[in-house]
């Protein structure tokens, strides 16, 4: 076969990396290897195949729980777009921040976590680690002299979102990573709300990068997934804590998920452009109450998100109409264009009204026409007393 390369540049590395024509068939695009087990000419072939597998070759393929070529193909994807030694996928974004999170914490230790986290993220530390004898503690992240104080001799790790969910505060992760190295702690970025197209945590400190690959890799919400990604030996524990709570990807989620992620920069880029424009448009109307967005003047964390993000900020913004819980109905509940639901980072715009948390709108703003969403906020927004 002739060499090939995966190109320098994010957008190229977005397209090739993790994936070459099939050695048998020639097949283009990366197949769906839709099988559980793999087949060998002989005991001894076998047995070198499991044994490598099991000392985390994740090139050697024995039974699809612990490796499979088309999960591989977006580990190795995944992994060059981080920046990092490499990565491991699983079977949704919870699979990939529980299975860190119980290979890299033990009875006895204590974490330090981001106080706003994505809910479920928060029952794992609220109920699963402290049943296992794991203290956590949660922190404003945002507020450096807080972490600082909150370390103790048995913190091991700090977890925190790149952006937090839903009130998108960004720490800043190069002096969270600093002090965290200080203590021997490892830090552990969700970054779900950005994608390595706008921010890649490693140039910031962080040891593992986590996303809910459901998200903005996927990019179209048709597969649920998750990854982590950093060097070789903090992979490695991860990659078995998968393997054994039998959290392995399914192939094809991965494959949905490997055509994803070759347009990631091209919507990163939409979606950020789309968002500031809608979050200066809504800043600006009476009927709304306050915008947070990185990329306004008015978000707390401006300053870093500049200094991080360059001009593209995301495509997460929240924000809150007057009228309360009854504005906010008022406003979602009239949108022709916007489909209401929990999840983000679709190439869809999708609103996720939240009447028990201030009556807060969180919008993940999709790659339509922007004057089409302004027609569709405006409708909306007219609904509000
Ligand atoms: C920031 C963040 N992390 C993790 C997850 C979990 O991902 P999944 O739903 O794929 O398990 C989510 C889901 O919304 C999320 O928003």
């Amino acid at each position: 076969m002739r060499e090939r390369t995966d190109g320098t540049g994010l957008a190229t590395r977005a397209i090739h990396a993790g994936e070459r024509p099939d050695p048998t068939t020639h097949a283009h695009s990366t197949p769906i290897y839709a099988t559980a087990t793999f087949a060998f000419d002989t005991a001894a072939e076998k047995e070198a195949a499991v044994d490598r597998a099991l000392e985390w070759d994740p090139r050697s393929y024995f039974y699809s729980r612990t490796g499979n070529p088309t999960n591989r193909a977006l580990e190795e994807k995944i992994a060059s777009l981080e920046g990092a030694e490499d990565c491991v996928v699983s079977a949704s974004g919870m699979a990939a921040v529980s299975a860190t999170l119980f290979a890299h914490l033990g009875a006895g230790d204590h974490l330090l976590v981001g106080d706003e986290v994505f809910a479920i993220t928060r029952v794992l530390w609220e109920e699963d680690l402290p049943r296992r004898d794991i203290a956590v503690t949660p922190v404003d992240m945002t507020d450096l002299a807080a972490v600082q104080a909150a370390f103790t001799p048995r913190t091991r790790l700090v977890f925190l979102e790149t952006a937090s969910n839903p009130r998108l505060r960004m720490a800043d992760l190069d002096a969270v990573s600093e002090i965290a190295h200080r203590h021997g702690a490892l830090v552990i970025a969700d970054n779900t709300f950005f994608g390595p197209a706008l921010l890649r945590p490693m140039e910031h400190g962080a040891d593992l990068v986590v996303h809910a690959a459901t998200k903005y890799l996927s990019g179209h919400g048709d597969a649920v997934s998750g990854v982590v990604s950093g060097r070789k030996a903090l992979i490695d524990p991860i990659r078995k804590q998968t393997d054994t709570f039998g959290q392995a990807a399914s192939p094809f989620s991965s494959f949905l998920v490997l055509r994803g992620v070759r347009t990631l920069p091209l919507r990163s880029a939409k979606g950020s452009e789309n968002a500031l424009a809608l979050a200066r448009f809504l800043e600006a109307d009476p009927r709304v109450e306050w915008v947070r967005y990185p990329g306004l003047p008015s978000h707390p964390d401006h300053g870093y998100a500049t200094r991080v993000l360059g001009d593209r900020f995301g495509a997460m913004l929240t924000f809150k109409t007057t009228g309360g819980v009854a504005g906010m109905q008022a406003f979602t509940d009239h949108l022709r264009l916007c489909d209401i639901g929990v999840s983000l980072g679709d190439v869809f715009t999708l609103v996720y009204p939240r009447p028990k948390d201030g009556a807060i709108i969180r919008l993940s703003v999709g790659c339509e026409d922007v004057a089409d969403l302004v027609e569709d906020l405006s409708l909306g927004l007219s609904f509000v007393g």
